[in-house]
């Protein structure tokens, strides 16, 4: 069942995905070689006593991390640690808050130091999927549009969609319905209604679609060792249109 949201939730929602946003800003600009992925998740874990919101994922299925920070080949729920990142590495930050009651989720990658042509090309290609994504957020739509709009920018530039990960409906929870593949026919699904809240999210690689998780039970990381990259916002339909909730 997907859960409308009054506009006095949205502005709750508009808060905490404002936090997330902050804190990502935060955790970007010490993203550099040699700093320790731990080190950001203690970035993350500060700003959030700061602005007394607790971690989304902290806990969450026994998750033991505030942040999922995936390097290179990793496409999703990386763990923080002693891994130092180096010149050259493409690193997913994604994070999540809860502030009163609501939630807020997003992600990005970002290239460490200097990176090879083809890895910024998949960044660029996956974060204009994104974008693409949100532009068929409108009263009206459906849900495939979405996944369409994601699989087509993404597919063109010769790379691909990770199919076992989703987007997802958020709100009250971290994962609420629908879900949202990143592939698929457009023109099928729910109507979008305004009042729906989605954290949409393109999970790609350079290579092969399929991926493993690493012996943690945690870290996705593409089976063919291809790069991968993730972009994810949190948006809301409304009656004048979307709001990028997540986007400073
Ligand atoms: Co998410």
């Amino acid at each position: 069942m997907i859960l409308l949201k009054s506009p006095q939730e949205i502005a709750k929602m508009e808060k905490a995905n404002r936090i997330v946003a902050e804190i990502l800003e935060e955790m970007k600009e010490r993203v550099r070689p040699g700093v320790e992925t731990r080190e950001l998740d203690e970035v993350a874990e500060e700003g959030c006593r700061r602005h007394k919101v607790e971690p989304a994922f902290k806990g969450y299925r026994g998750y033991p991390a505030s942040v999922c920070i995936s390097v290179n080949e990793e496409v999703v729920h990386g763990i923080p640690g002693p891994r130092r990142l180096k010149d050259g590495d493409l690193v997913s930050l994604d994070f999540g808050v809860r502030y009163d009651g609501y939630y807020g989720d997003s992600a990005l990658t970002l290239a460490v130091g200097q990176v090879a042509p083809a890895a910024r090309k998949l960044m660029e290609a996956t974060r204009e999927s994104l974008d693409a994504a949100i532009a068929q957020v409108k009263v009206g739509a459906r849900l495939s549009d979405i996944s369409h709009a994601v699989q087509t920018v993404v597919e063109a530039q010769g790379f691909a969609v990770i199919r076992e990960f989703v987007g997802h409906g958020i709100g009250r929870s971290l994962h609420e319905d629908p879900q949202i593949p990143n592939f698929g026919p457009p023109g099928r699904g729910p109507v979008l209604q305004a009042g729906m809240t989605l954290a949409i999210e393109p999970m790609t690689s350079s290579g092969s679609w399929r991926v493993r998780v690493l012996a943690d039970g945690w870290t996705a990381v593409t089976q063919d060792g291809s790069l991968a990259a993730h972009f994810e916002h949190t948006v809301a339909l409304t009656e004048k249109g979307v709001l990028v909730l997540s986007r400073l």
